[in-house]
């Protein structure tokens, strides 16, 4: 059976952080919103210029445009086991968007899991987040630094910070999430997917929590 896993949080919950794991538990490839907006973006194209007008002031990009792109991104081979959903769905529209997607696919959601981790915890895990631009590696300077300052362990790439972890773009993707994403997790609760994991503990137990509760997926 495929393995479609959707990773629900808040920005600088642990996400990308805790991506590779799981995907590497369960064989499937990471698919995150954001860093295919900021891969068009690099390449100039216009779907990444339309995007940086959102993401620059902290707004979600219109659900049309994002579900279009995961939609194709879900139709290539490497997906045909599953995937991992990692800041997608945002709101109700995508999400149910996704169950038409995956129906077609005669997949479902099989777990969405929520990293939960207050709003003041968020601003300090991001403003001291530097992150590989080649391989998308995630850093923080205190919580988990590279081994040589600036520099990613896996490819050398000088890391970078990003534009939209300034304080007050970090405070209003706050917003949005808690207005327009928390309810989703009322959204798979009522589905009987939802599995809530305590986001603030150290990357290492974070890890083990998630990986408990998918191994009656595995
Ligand atoms: P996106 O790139 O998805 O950003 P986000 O959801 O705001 O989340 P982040 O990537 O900032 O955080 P994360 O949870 O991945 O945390 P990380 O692991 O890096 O989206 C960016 C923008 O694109 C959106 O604002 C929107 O405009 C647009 N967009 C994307 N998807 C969209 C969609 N579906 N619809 C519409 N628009 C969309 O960790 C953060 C830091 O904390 C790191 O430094 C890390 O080292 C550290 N850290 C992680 N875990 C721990 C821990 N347990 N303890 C201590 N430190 C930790
Ligand atoms: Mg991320």
């Amino acid at each position: 059976m495929a393995h479609f896993i959707v990773l629900l949080g808040p920005p600088g919950a642990g996400k990308g952080t805790q991506a590779k794991a799981i995907c590497e538990a369960l064989n499937i490839p990471h698919i995150s919103s954001g860093d295919i907006f900021r891969e068009h973006l690099s390449k100039q194209t216009e779907l990444g210029k339309l995007a940086d007008g959102y993401i620059k002031c902290g707004q979600l990009v219109p659900d049309d445009v994002t579900i279009r792109m995961i939609g194709d991104r879900l139709k290539q081979a490497d997906c045909a086991n599953g995937a991992l959903l990692d800041g997608f769905p945002r709101t109700i529209a995508q999400a149910q968007a996704l169950d038409e997607l995956l129906r077609k696919m005669n997949a479902r959601v099989q777990t969405a899991i929520s990293l939960n981790v207050p709003a003041e915890v968020l601003v300090e895990r991001l403003s001291g987040r530097w992150s590989c631009p080649s391989c998308g590696r995630v850093y923080h300077e205190v919580y988990n630094p590279p081994k040589q300052a600036g520099i990613c362990d896996e490819d050398d790439t000088t890391l970078i910070q990003r534009p939209d972890d300034r304080a007050e773009t970090v405070r209003q993707r706050i917003e949005v999430y808690q207005n327009q994403t928390e309810p989703l997790i009322e959204y798979y609760r009522q589905k009987g997917v939802l599995v809530g994991v305590d986001g603030t503990q150290s990357i290492e137990a974070v890890q083990h929590d998630i990986l408990a509760s998918l191994a009656g997926v595995r």
